[in-house]
């Protein structure tokens, strides 16, 4: 079999958290040494939430210097703002019409939505089909994503599969990749990590804002002395992500005996995350230094994008009688 083609997106809204770089970041980087990979800035999902043009830009730069900070290496992985192929919402438009409004009223984004009282957009509740164009566009193998996501590429298989019994053989069928470790990461509350649900931790905070929301996480109030129950602490979820196997089993073994507080727990699970992090910051001190290469590597990214792009619009728009 030839290289897979894998493709994920992130939307910048924001600074990037541990639910996104175990969820996403960390695999997708992993990815770019086993097949042809192609990592966009999701912006025009964005709009959906983010309609401030100045922030727009400043986060779609900044969610570039983090991948690359992160790890991303632009020699192997295409890097790409997905506004700068717009083809993807042409694309969009040829697989509205084959949705079915069922399979999008569906959809958890939308139905959280209504079940907040909130009016959605079209683009919210159009918004899986946008992610589809994304991934068809590009020919995609895999896409790794986290559990969220898991919905979206199901749909974007069903609108792959139906077009092609309508039009013939015209887009690959993707497979979502996601690590089962790393499904879902929980955040300060206990709940899914979520800019939406105002419980992260960035990747790139200060150093005492960090600490302050580690020292934050709810627990229960057993006391010092009392043993207490590994399995469902958020403390020692997050320092599974962040600590070695043997000091996960000191903190695990520690947690039955009893006799160490919640506390105590906390400040390791800060000076975890704190060195786990530290090569990615100095990185991206060293990027954010010097804002034409990430740039460059955004331009490049969009050629090698487009030439992908232009083949399958090339075969779609045929395949579909237009022009
Ligand atoms: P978003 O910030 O919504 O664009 O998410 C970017 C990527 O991070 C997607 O692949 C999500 O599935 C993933 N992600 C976001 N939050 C979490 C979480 N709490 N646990 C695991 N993955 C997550
Ligand atoms: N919807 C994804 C998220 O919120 C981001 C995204 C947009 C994406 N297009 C994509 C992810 C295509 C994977 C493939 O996280």
């Amino acid at each position: 079999m030839n290289a897979p083609r894998i493709l994920s997106g992130i939307k910048p809204t924001g600074r990037p958290h541990l639910g996104n770089y175990f969820g996403m970041m960390q695999p997708a980087i992993a990815w770019q040494d086993r097949g042809q990979a192609f990592y966009f800035i999701a912006d025009y999902h964005a709009l959906t939430t983010v309609q401030d043009a100045a922030a727009l830009r400043q986060h779609t730069r900044d969610a570039a210097l983090d991948f690359l900070a992160c790890g991303l290496d632009p020699s192997k992985a295409v890097l790409f703002r997905q506004s700068d192929v717009p083809e993807v919402t042409e694309l969009a438009w040829l697989l509205t019409c084959l949705t079915p409004m069922p399979m999008l009223e569906n959809c958890h984004a939308y139905k959280d939505h209504l079940a907040r009282g909130k009016v959605p957009s079209h683009g919210l509740f159009a918004y899986p089909v946008l992610m589809a164009a994304d991934i068809l566009l590009y020919d995609s193998n895999v896409v790794p994503v986290g559990k969220d996501q898991k919905q979206h590429v199901e749909v974007t298989r069903d609108l792959a599969e139906k077009a092609n019994r309508i039009f013939g053989p015209i887009f690959t069928v993707p497979q979502p990749s996601i690590v089962p470790e790393m499904a879902t990461v929980i955040g300060l509350d206990g709940q899914k990590m979520s800019k939406s649900y105002g419980n992260t931790i960035g990747l790139f905070e200060e150093e005492k804002a960090l600490k302050k929301k580690v020292m934050g996480i709810v627990t229960d109030s057993a006391p010092v002395e009392a043993p207490k129950n590994p399995e469902v602490s958020s403390i020692v979820a997050l320092y599974r992500l962040v600590a070695g196997e043997a000091d996960v089993g000191v903190m695990e073994s520690e947690f039955r005996a009893g006799g160490v507080g919640y506390g105590e727990f906390k400040k390791r699970l800060f000076g975890a995350i704190w060195e786990t992090f530290a090569p990615f910051r100095s990185t991206r001190a060293e990027l954010a230094a010097d804002p034409s290469t990430v740039e460059a590597v955004l331009a490049d990214g969009a050629g090698r994008a487009r030439a992908v792009a232009d083949q399958t619009m090339a075969r779609v728009r045929q395949a579909m009688g237009l022009r």
